[in-house]
C-alpha cells in the first residue's frame, strides 16, 4: 500500500506523530508561490509592491517566511500587527486595512510605524487625521474605494459593489470631500487608492472594470482637485481550483492583463503611472496546505448515502458551511485502492450543516484511515473557531521531508485558560 507524500513527508506518519486534525503547510510551495507572484508582477511593471494578505494564514512562522521572501504584508487588526512585530517584520511595508479600525488599533499602528493606512470611510479619516495631528506623526494614506463592480464569486466574498460595507462609494460628493480634507490635513499624506473586488476570482474581468473606473476618477481628481495619484493598490482575490474539474488560473495572463490595463488607462488620460500594489492571500497559502483527519464512524443509510465522520470539521474549516465551498480529498494511507465509493465526509460538530465534502470519491473508508483534504492552507486555520470546545489543531511546516511544528495543538487547559467561576457558583 502506498501512502501520500507532501513536500517529502509521509502524510500518514505526520498524522501519527502530530495527531489529527492537523494542518500541514509546505514551505517549498509557500516560497514558490510568493516568488511566482512577485516575478509575474514585477517583470511587467517597474514600480510594484507585492503584499501577502495575512488574513489567509498568519502564524508567526508565516510572517517570518513573508519577511524572508521580501514581500510586504496586508494586516487588518492589532492582533495581526502584533504577530508581525513579534518576528521583527519591517512594518513600513505593512498596509493596514479594515472597515472599523478602533482608536486603539490606530494608536498601535502608528506606534509601530505601519507604512500605509488604507482608510475605509470618512469617519476613520477624521479620527486618523486628528490622532496624527495630536501626535505630530505623518501617516501615509490610501482610500479604499467601492468602485461599483461585482466579481464572479460567492456574494459573501464580493467586496467592491456599491452596497457594500467596505470602502467609499463613488456616488455623490463624499469621496471628493475626503480627498480635499486629506490633502489639507497637515499630518496626512494621501498617496492614492485601493480596491479589492472580491476573493476566489478565477478570471480578471472585475479587476479590469474597476481599473477603468479608477482611470476616470484619477483623471477627474487631477483636473478638478489637483490631486495626483501616486499609488494604486488593486487588492487580492486571485482564485485557486478547489473542486473537481476546476483549473489553475494562468498567473502571467491574469496579472499581465491587469498591468496592461493600468498602463493604458494612464497613457490614454495623460497621467503618470502610479506604483501598483497587489495583495494575494489565498493564491499563496491555499494550495500550500492540506488538512489531515482520522476517520471515525462510517454510517451507511441504505439507498441514501454513507456518512464518513472525521475528527474535525467546521471548527477547523468553516468554509463549506459558510459558503458551500468545495474541497477534494484522498485517503492518504490507501492511495493505491480504487476510489470506488461515493461518500459524504462529515465533521464532528453539532450542526447538520457540518459537512466537509459532499460527494467524495474514495475507497470505502474505514475507522482509522487518514483523510487528506487539499487546498486548505488559506482561510482554515485563520477562520477556525472553538465551537463545541474542540481544540484548535496544530500546524506543521514541512519541507524536503522535514516537519516542524509551528503552532501547537491547543491543550484542554488552553481551552479554559482565562476563565474564572464566581465563588458562590462553585
Ligand atoms: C483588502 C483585501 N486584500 C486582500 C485580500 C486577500 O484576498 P485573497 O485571499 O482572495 O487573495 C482580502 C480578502 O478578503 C481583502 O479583503
Amino acid at each position: 500500500m502506498s501512502g501520500m507524500v507532501f513536500d517529502g513527508c509521509d502524510v500518514t506518519e505526520l498524522a501519527e506523530r502530530f495527531g489529527t486534525p492537523l494542518y500541514v503547510m509546505s514551505e517549498t510551495e509557500l516560497r514558490r508561490r510568493m516568488r511566482a507572484v512577485k516575478r509575474a508582477f514585477s517583470e511587467r511593471y517597474e514600480d510594484v509592491e507585492v503584499l501577502y494578505a495575512g488574513k489567509a494564514f498568519l502564524p508567526r512562522a508565516m510572517c517570518a517566511l513573508v519577511k524572508s521572501e521580501g514581500l510586504g504584508l496586508d494586516v487588518v487588526s492589532s492582533g495581526e500587527i502584533h504577530t508581525a512585530v513579534s518576528v521583527g517584520f519591517p512594518m513600513e511595508r505593512a498596509y493596514f486595512h479594515g472597515n472599523n479600525k478602533t482608536a486603539e488599533d490606530l494608536t498601535m499602528a502608528m506606534d509601530v510605524g505601519v507604512g500605509r493606512f488604507v482608510v475605509d470611510n470618512r469617519d476613520e479619516l477624521d479620527l486618523l487625521a486628528s490622532m496624527a495631528e495630536e501626535r505630530k506623526t505623518e501617516v501615509s494614506v490610501l482610500f479604499r474605494l467601492a468602485p461599483g463592480v461585482s466579481g464572479d464569486t460567492h456574494r459573501y466574498i464580493q467586496t467592491a459593489h456599491t452596497d457594500c460595507k467596505f470602502g467609499m462609494p463613488l456616488l455623490g460628493e463624499g469621496l471628493r470631500d475626503c480627498v480635499d480634507t486629506a490633502t489639507k490635513a497637515p499630518y496626512v499624506k494621501l498617496l492614492g487608492f485601493h480596491f479589492h473586488v472580491g476573493s476566489q476570482l478565477m478570471e480578471n474581468r472585475a479587476y479590469l472594470e474597476a481599473l477603468e473606473v479608477l482611470g476616470d476618477l484619477m483623471k477627474t481628481l487631477r483636473e478638478e482637485n489637483g490631486f495626483e495619484t501616486k499609488e494604486l493598490n488593486i487588492g487580492g482575490g486571485i482564485g485557486i481550483p478547489y473542486g473537481k474539474g476546476q483549473r489553475e488560473v494562468d498567473l502571467d495572463f491574469f496579472l499581465g492583463c491587469i498591468v496592461e490595463t493600468a498602463e493604458r488607462i494612464c497613457s490614454e488620460r495623460g497621467m503618470a503611472r502610479p506604483r501598483l500594489v497587489i495583495e494575494p492571500g489565498r493564491w499563496i497559502a491555499g494550495p500550500s496546505g492540506i488538512t489531515l483527519y482520522r476517520v471515525g464512524t462510517v454510517k451507511e443509510i441504505p439507498g441514501i448515502r454513507t456518512y464518513v465522520s472525521v475528527d474535525g470539521g467546521m471548527a477547523d474549516n468553516p468554509r463549506p458551511s459558510l459558503y458551500q465551498a468545495e474541497y477534494r480529498c484522498v485517503l492518504a494511507n490507501r492511495l493505491d485502492d480504487p476510489a470506488d465509493s461515493v461518500v459524504t465526509v462529515a465533521g464532528r460538530c453539532c450542526e447538520s450543516g457540518d459537512i466537509l465534502i459532499k460527494d467524495a470519491e474514495l475507497p470505502l473508508p474505514e475507522r482509522g484511515d487518514v483523510v487528506a483534504v487539499f487546498d486548505t492552507g488559506a482561510y482554515n486555520f485563520s477562520m477556525a473557531s472553538g465551537y463545541n470546545r474542540l481544540r484548535r489543531p496544530a500546524v506543521v511546516l514541512v519541507k524536503d521531508g522535514e516537519a516542524r511544528c509551528i503552532v501547537e495543538r491547543q491543550s484542554f487547559d488552553d481551552l479554559i485558560k482565562g476563565e474564572s467561576v464566581p465563588e458562590d457558583l462553585l
